[in-house]
């Protein structure tokens, strides 16, 4: 079903994102249907560029980016591309901006930049009065690099836009499956009676990479794990996975229950924390060099148990682990069922259930149950998945998983916040981070060494061991 008509001012839209991902999720829509004819995409950037040299250049992005789009509509798709040449602190362009944007259709502007221009594109867009109360802007990570930094990129964006026109992306939230635990907690019996302390001994949540820092290395390096991973994706990730369920699926139920999450976490102490840093073998270069930075006390990998302070939680942990340059590219969320309270067999007892959520690359659940080994040999016990992979039991659709992007700006469209993360969100979990992140720069605290393509530092398999646990093996 297409969406209402719109203009969607892309702003940075040489840039690397745009190129890489919006374009490309642009145009899925479009051979998908769902954008409107007379909707159009401008792009606006620094360089002079008529709007035949800019499709040019989008065509190319969408050849190699969009890998498995028939690029046969491509010529109709560029037909709504055009380009305006901006200068995003001066004034330059702005007035071509206004010319062409029309009043009765959606407007969105994407801010693919850098955060420091925010405020700028901001104040631009309301003085030349092309942000009425109806218009949207999309802004992505990073968002702050502190609680003070976040808190004053909110204000900024505040005093222009107000809070339901403000789309702050995170794009795991557009990710099919992480949207799908929703659905598995809330729109089934099964789960959320033995979702909580009571029945959970522990759960584990994994975005192992098996990609470098090469290349980003001058952000990353100001970044490391938390900012980059945690502070954002993997926070939703357990906000959706520990959160109460909401009265609705509404953008403000969805959220304030996530913010109650982010407020209840304890306070993590240094032993619950793990860092590491890749090293490099042969040729592959480490980490040091990818930064190229000899003295970088920057984590690639980072491990942490959380607690949550509330009654749903009271007990169980929460063991969180991200890493670049690991054993494979896998992520995945893990509960671990206390075991049954009573074994009526002779054997050893019953192994817990297990319950794997996996969110990319193979999308599916794993349901591990006892059952009774075939055999006339007595009742032994063995444990099975109960495996199912979401292509296999949806047919050639399920396979075809939409990119998060796709979702997020068609949501956009159709002014649906629900999947996009709110202010006091952002400031809650920078308020969570800001306390770790300072200890280990006043302690001068080194991460641990590991070797690429292991999955991770042995501190991390320590973590768990020193509470009898053990982490999921990070399998390719
Ligand atoms: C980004 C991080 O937000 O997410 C990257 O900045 C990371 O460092 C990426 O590689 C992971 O996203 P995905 O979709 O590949 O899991």
């Amino acid at each position: 079903i297409p969406v209402d008509s719109f203009d969607l001012v892309i702003f940075g839209a040489t840039g690397d994102l745009a190129l890489r991902k919006i374009m490309p999720a642009l145009y899925r829509r479009f051979l998908a249907g769902q954008m409107p004819h007379d909707a159009r995409i401008i792009g606006a950037a620094r360089s002079e560029m008529t709007d035949t040299q800019f499709r040019d250049t989008v065509r190319a992005a969408i050849r190699e980016h969009a890998a498995g789009a028939d690029p046969g509509q491509l010529d109709g798709f560029l037909d709504q591309i055009h380009y305006v040449a901006i200068d995003a602190q001066g004034v330059g362009g702005w007035d071509h901006l206004s010319a062409l944007m029309r009043d009765d259709v959606v407007r969105a502007f994407y801010f693919s930049v850098a955060p420091s221009l925010f405020g700028d594109l901001a104040r631009r867009l309301s003085e030349h009065g092309i942000a009425d109360g109806d218009s949207r802007i999309v802004v992505e990570k990073p968002f702050g690099r502190d609680l003070e930094s976040a808190r004053a990129l909110n204000a900024t964006l505040a005093r222009h836009f107000g809070e339901g026109q403000i789309y702050r992306i995170d794009h795991y939230l557009g990710k099919e499956t992480v949207q799908n635990l929703m659905a598995v907690r809330f729109a089934n019996i099964l789960f959320e009676p033995l979702w909580n302390a009571q029945y959970i001994d522990h759960v584990q949540i994994t975005v192992a990479e098996t990609v470098g820092v090469g290349g980003r290395g001058g952000y990353y390096d100001h970044a490391g794990a938390m900012r980059d991973m945690v502070q954002n994706h993997m926070m939703q990730l357990l906000c959706l996975t520990a959160m109460e369920p909401p009265y609705h699926f509404d953008p403000d139920a969805v959220r304030d229950e996530k913010l109650k999450v982010i407020r209840a976490l304890e306070p993590v102490s240094d032993a619950d924390i793990v860092r590491g840093q890749y090293q490099g073998e042969g040729d592959a270069p480490g980490y040091l060099e990818d930064v190229d930075n000899p003295d970088s006390r920057t984590e690639s990998y980072l491990a942490l148990k959380v607690r949550i302070a509330n009654w749903r939680w009271q007990g169980t942990p929460f063991y969180l682990r991200t890493g670049k340059k690991l054993r494979a590219r896998t992520s995945e969320i893990v509960i671990t069922f206390k075991p049954p309270p009573h074994s009526i067999f002779d054997e050893a007892g019953p192994r817990a259930n297990q319950l794997v959520i996996k969110l990319q690359p193979d999308e599916g659940m794993d349901l591990f149950v006892m059952i009774k080994e075939p055999g006339p040999g007595g009742m032994r016990l063995v444990q099975v998945p109960l495996d199912m992979s979401f292509a296999e039991a949806l047919g050639p659709e399920g396979a075809d998983m939409p990119d998060a992007y796709e979702r997020l700006i068609m949501d956009v469209i159709r002014g649906n916040q629900t999947l996009f993360m709110r202010g006091d969100e952002v400031e809650a979990a920078w308020a969570w981070v800001d306390p770790i992140i300072s200890s280990w720069d006043d302690s001068k605290h080194r991460p641990e060494p590991y070797d690429a393509g292991s999955s991770g530092p042995d501190e991390a398999l320590r973590l768990m061991h020193r509470d009898n646990r053990r982490w999921r093996e990070i399998r390719p």
